[in-house]
């Protein structure tokens, strides 16, 4: 039997970083996609249009020797890769495929997985290259939609009664989530009581924004994304050029903006007007930006067959 799964990527609307510390992310599935190919072979064998080097490719085969340990089958699979998520931009690649490549294992055995134990499998990839992740990036991709997420509980959804769009801005610059994540655990070590304030006061931020983005009340959702982008700054995980993207994201009309994941480059997440889209989204590709709408909510990750 051939398989093939597919699994979204994802933005971080608030609380990333602090959520790796045990507080609440709020976080939306968006439409750019990684697909996963998988049929039998005679070795685990892994390509793709995606990343570069089989050092890169490793992780996949973690999580299929993991998954082949775990539910008694060989592991000899070859897997062909091909995605729409740029790399290193904050938008949860590696957790998308991560997450794709599990739901193709649990489809071409006949697993019948559900969405709780594919992120624990995906886990075991995303923990080789990021470190020590709060499982919020591979929960997004794959139960999708919002949700509400915090180490140790279970992911809440938020349902919307309509679609919510999200402007992203990637700033070009690619960046490794482990450093950054070890760089605010330092930050942690070295000045608990500063870390503790800036914790504190994203604490309620990822519920307020889930409330904001229920009610549909995008200007109030913004004021909270330019808030949560200061507290990321405060903790040392923006840079100059993200700072001036948000401040350029302002001040041609968003109702708010922040980094957007891991920060240190990335993307950037900024609400406005429907209206205003057009003319932010040209003034920032004039000066040299990839920028995008996702309209969300949008499903988790889903597998089939192949003949
Ligand atoms: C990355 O998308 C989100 C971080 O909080 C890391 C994590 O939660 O694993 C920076």
């Amino acid at each position: 039997m051939r398989a093939t799964a597919q699994a979204p990527s994802k933005v971080i609307i608030s609380g990333e970083h602090f959520v790796v510390h045990g507080g609440w992310a709020l976080a939306a599935a968006i439409g750019k996609r990684v697909t996963v190919e998988v049929e039998p072979s005679d070795k685990l064998a892994v390509t793709s249009d995606a990343f570069g080097g089989s050092s890169a490719l490793s992780p996949v085969s973690k999580v299929v020797e993991y998954m082949a340990s775990r539910y008694s089958f060989s592991p000899d699979l070859r897997f062909s890769i091909s995605s729409e998520v740029p790399g290193g931009a904050g938008l949860g690649s590696s957790a998308s495929t991560m997450v794709a490549v599990a739901a193709a294992v649990s489809r071409v055995k006949s697993l019948e997985l559900g969405r709780g134990e594919l992120v624990e499998c995906a886990m075991v990839g995303e923990q080789v290259v990021h470190g020590r992740p709060s499982g919020v990036d591979a929960a997004a991709c794959a139960y999708g939609g919002v949700l509400l997420y915090r180490p140790g509980s279970r992911p809440r959804a938020v349902r919307l009664d309509g679609k919510r769009r999200m402007l992203v801005v990637f700033s070009g610059s690619r960046r490794s989530t482990k450093r950054l994540v070890s760089h605010v655990a330092d930050v942690r070590a070295r000045l608990p009581a500063y870390f503790s304030g800036l914790a504190e006061s994203a604490a309620d931020l990822a519920t307020l924004a889930a409330e904001r983005l229920k009610e549909g009340d995008m200007e109030g959702l913004g004021r909270l994304l330019t808030y949560n982008h200061a507290v990321l700054s405060a903790v040392g995980v923006s840079t100059p050029r993200l700072d001036q993207l948000v401040d350029l994201l302002l001040s041609l009309g968003c109702y708010g903006a922040k980094l957007t994941g891991a920060g240190g480059g990335g993307s950037v997440l900024a609400v406005t007007a429907e209206g205003r889209e057009k003319r932010i989204i040209s003034e920032v590709t004039k000066r040299g930006f990839e920028a995008f709408v996702s309209v969300i909510p949008v499903a988790g990750v889903k597998s089939w067959q192949r003949p």
